[in-house]
Order: structure tokens, then C-alpha cells, then sequence
């Protein structure tokens, strides 16, 4: 593997393949991660960018979504102003935006680098908003979106946007998803250097258990010129994101899980799959997809599953216990009898495997 990152890059496959999984529940994070949630967060959130503005911003306005998704909250307040442009580093979730919004008039939508605004002349934007995007942007690239903010946007105009304020919490510099929070003495910089003065910091009805923290919204007025142009990203000399995988991976388990509730098996497996390929040495997916090929009577669809378990995750011991239980169960004694022999040479405090393993050579050799 190159040493050398192409950040701007990394974002785009990053959420592309986000997209490719589920767009809905990539960008709105709904507990529920289904349609209807999805539906009900686009409003509430709408309604809640909508108030925050204060009657500040009227009907003829040019307004820019930075990090648009789908469309979500852009398609919902289209028609309440002359023209609404969402931009997004995923040319995935472009698409899917482009597909589910066709109709709407003053809405368009366009794939952008990542971590500049180069597509817009200066001064074109009486209002910029972005929500659930800044946070998760690497520091220089923020750094310069807010720069470019300071730019498009017409004196006097305004950017109204997510954020999290408080005990710093950073992230691996290739990392494009962790939340950051910033420090108060960094988030005034940041919109200080763009011309932007901070009019009001609201929480929102939402608090994080692991930050400890609510999000912000904040109405930034652009009051003089940003104080430089935003300077290229740099490259990237490691490929350390182990706190995005772990996210990442997270994430789409739990998914899996709401597809099983709702009884879509098919969607659960796909997810299950993605979040082999997003970390193939984390046990839990393989286990939870043989299991599903158990419930629908695919034995050796499952053995194959536990097979990959056993070959990238060799030191799971559960995962050799479930292979000797499927190939018995399709008579594939000689597999069974290697998986269990596996299990030995491998120091398992559980006693429930050690007991099970025991049964199932007793069965195996014909006794009970
Ligand atoms: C959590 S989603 C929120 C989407 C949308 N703002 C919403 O509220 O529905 C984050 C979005 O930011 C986009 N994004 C991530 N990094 C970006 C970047 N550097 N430039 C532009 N968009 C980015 C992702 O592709 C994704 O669509």
C-alpha cells in the first residue's frame, strides 16, 4: 500500500461507498433507519434551519447546501428561495440527490473536490448552510471550506451551520467520519480568518453520551474579507483511520440489525457483507450473516461464511466452534473434526465452547 494519502480522494470513495450502502441512513443516522425516520428527521431538521435564520434571509436568495447528501434538507426548503445549490464531495450521493429530487424547480445539485467551493464566482451566496458535515471533515480541509465560505458568500450574508463546541475531541488526519469538537478558541479562529462573525450558538435537542456534549447551531454573519485564500490540502503520509472503521463497522451492524427487525433479510445480509469488506478481521458480521443462512436453511451457504471467518479472523475461537457445527450439521465430518482441532490450539476461557467442542467429537466418532 502507497504511504502517500490523496486525502480529497479518500473522502469521495469514503462516502461513496456510504451511498452505495444507504444513502438515508448514512445521512440522517436515524435510530430507527428506516424510511419514515428518514422522512421525519428531513422535516424536523428543515424546520429547525428554517426558524434559526430569523427572517433574515428572503424569497429571492441564492442559497448553497455545503455537503447536501441526498438532498435532504435542500429538497425540503427548495421553492422557499430563488435558487438552492447542494454540493458534495460523493458523486454517489450527487446522483441519488439528482434521481430523487428531478422535478424541483430552483434545486440542482453538483459533485465538488472536497475541500474547496472553486465551481462558485466570489460574493455568489446570500446564505451558506451545512449540517452533519463539518464535524467529520479532517482540520485543514474545514479550515479551508470555511475560508471558501468566506468567499462565496455576499457581504452581509450569512452561513448557518452544525458544529460542536467544547472539550476538544480530534481524529486521525485521514479520518472522515469521527466527530471533532474544537475549542472555543479554534472555532472563533476559524471563523474569524473567514470573515465571519458568530451572531448566536443554539444547542440542539440532541445530546451526545460519549462527547458529553449537544451540538450547535450557529448563525455566522460575513462581515469583511476572508483573510486568505484556502492553500491545497496536503498529502497524507500514513493510512491510519482504525476510529472511522470501528465507527464505520459499528454503524453498519447496527443497520444490519434494524433490516432483521424489519424482516428484510436481504438487505441485512448486503450490509453484513459491507461490513466485512469495511473490517474483515472484526468476527461479529460473519457470525451474524452464518446465522442468517442457518434461519433460512442454507447450511453449506453458512459453512462457506465461517470458512472467511476462519481465514481472517483465525484466532476467533467462537468461529471455529460455529464451522465444526456446520459442517457436521452437512456431514462434512473431516472439516468438522480440523475446525475443532483448530478450537484446541487456541486458549478459550469459555467453558461452553470447551463442552460443546467435546460433544460434537463424541458425535463424531459415533458415540452420544
Ligand atoms: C452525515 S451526511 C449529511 C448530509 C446532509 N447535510 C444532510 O443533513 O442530510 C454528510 C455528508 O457530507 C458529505 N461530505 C463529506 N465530506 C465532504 C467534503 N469534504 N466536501 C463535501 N461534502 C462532504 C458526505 O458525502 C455526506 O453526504
Amino acid at each position: 500500500m502507497s504511504d502517500s494519502m490523496d486525502i480529497q480522494r479518500k473522502m469521495r470513495e469514503d462516502w461513496d461507498r456510504r451511498a452505495r450502502v444507504d444513502p438515508r441512513y448514512w445521512v440522517a443516522a436515524t435510530t430507527e433507519a428506516d424510511e419514515a425516520s428518514y422522512e421525519l428527521s428531513a422535516e424536523a431538521d428543515a424546520a429547525a434551519l428554517l426558524d434559526g435564520l430569523r427572517g433574515r434571509i428572503g424569497a429571492q436568495a441564492r442559497v448553497l447546501d455545503l455537503g447536501c447528501g441526498i438532498g435532504r434538507l435542500s429538497a425540503q426548503i427548495a421553492g422557499r428561495f430563488a435558487m438552492v445549490v447542494g454540493v458534495d464531495v460523493s458523486p454517489a450521493m450527487i446522483e441519488a440527490a439528482r434521481v430523487m429530487h428531478a422535478d424541483r424547480a430552483g434545486l440542482r445539485f453538483e459533485a465538488n473536490s472536497g475541500s474547496d467551493l472553486a465551481d462558485f464566482p466570489d460574493a455568489d451566496f446570500d446564505l451558506v448552510f451545512s449540517y452533519s458535515v463539518l464535524p467529520h471533515l479532517p482540520k485543514d480541509v474545514l479550515e479551508s471550506y470555511f475560508l471558501e465560505v468566506g468567499r462565496v458568500l455576499k457581504p452581509g450574508g450569512w452561513f448557518r451551520y452544525q458544529f460542536w463546541v467544547g472539550e476538544p475531541h480530534e481524529a486521525s488526519e485521514n479520518d472522515t467520519l469521527t466527530i471533532r469538537v474544537y475549542d472555543r478558541e479554534a472555532f472563533d479562529r476559524l471563523n474569524a480568518d473567514a470573515g465571519l462573525t458568530v451572531r448566536e450558538v443554539e444547542n440542539i435537542d440532541y445530546f451526545d453520551p460519549v462527547l458529553k456534549l449537544h451540538p450547535v447551531w450557529v448563525n455566522a454573519e460575513r462581515t469583511s474579507a476572508p483573510v486568505r485564500r484556502p492553500t491545497a490540502i496536503a498529502q497524507r503520509s500514513g493510512s491510519d483511520a482504525g476510529e472511522e472503521q470501528e465507527l464505520e463497522y459499528g454503524l453498519l451492524l447496527y443497520l444490519a440489525v434494524k433490516h432483521d427487525e424489519h424482516g428484510n433479510v436481504p438487505e441485512a445480509e448486503r450490509v453484513l457483507e459491507q461490513c466485512i469488506a469495511v473490517a474483515p478481521t472484526r468476527p461479529e458480521a460473519y457470525i451474524q450473516w452464518a446465522r442468517h443462512r442457518l434461519d433460512m436453511d442454507d447450511v453449506p451457504g453458512g459453512l462457506k461464511i465461517l470458512e472467511s471467518l476462519n481465514d481472517n479472523v483465525p484466532d476467533c475461537a467462537p468461529g471455529w466452534l460455529y464451522r465444526a457445527q456446520f459442517a457436521e450439521a452437512v456431514g462434512e465430518k473431516a472439516v468438522a473434526a480440523m475446525a475443532l482441532d483448530r478450537l484446541a490450539t487456541l486458549r478459550s476461557p469459555d467453558p461452553n465452547l470447551r463442552r460443546e467442542s467435546q460433544a460434537i467429537r463424541r458425535r463424531l466418532r459415533g458415540g452420544r
